[in-house]
């Protein structure tokens, strides 16, 4: 298969490429991936990053960004961090 790995460079990523690269084509993306960059928390990049791409069997996303703090001091904006990366992309 050939997968589209978003986040595959990371902490968890790391362990996830290795085990689907011993049988498949695995394909990298992050905002700074040498090999696709995506944003997920940028519609346009997603396109742009996906349009490089050929056919592809398979997206896998370890990706996304929150602010970790105690509940009384995040604010809306905070939030709006993991909603955007998280949830939307
Ligand atoms: N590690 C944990 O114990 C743990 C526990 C619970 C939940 N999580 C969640 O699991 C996910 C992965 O965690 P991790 O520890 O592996 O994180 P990490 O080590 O920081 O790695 C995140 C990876 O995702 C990419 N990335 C981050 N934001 C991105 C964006 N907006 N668009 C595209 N790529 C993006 C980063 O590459 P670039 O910087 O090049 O974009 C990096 O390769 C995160 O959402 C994290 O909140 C982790």
């Amino acid at each position: 298969m050939r997968i589209l790995i978003i986040g595959g460079n990371g902490t968890i990523g790391q362990p996830v490429t290795e085990h689907f690269k011993k049988s498949n084509e695995v394909i990298i993306a992050g905002r700074s991936s040498d090999e696709i960059k995506i944003d997920i928390a940028d519609s346009a990049s997603i396109k742009s990053g996906l349009d490089k791409l050929k056919k592809l069997d398979a997206i896998i996303c370890i990706a996304g960004e929150a602010k970790w703090a105690d509940f009384n001091e995040l604010s809306e904006e905070d939030y709006y961090i993991g909603l955007k990366s998280k949830l939307m992309g």
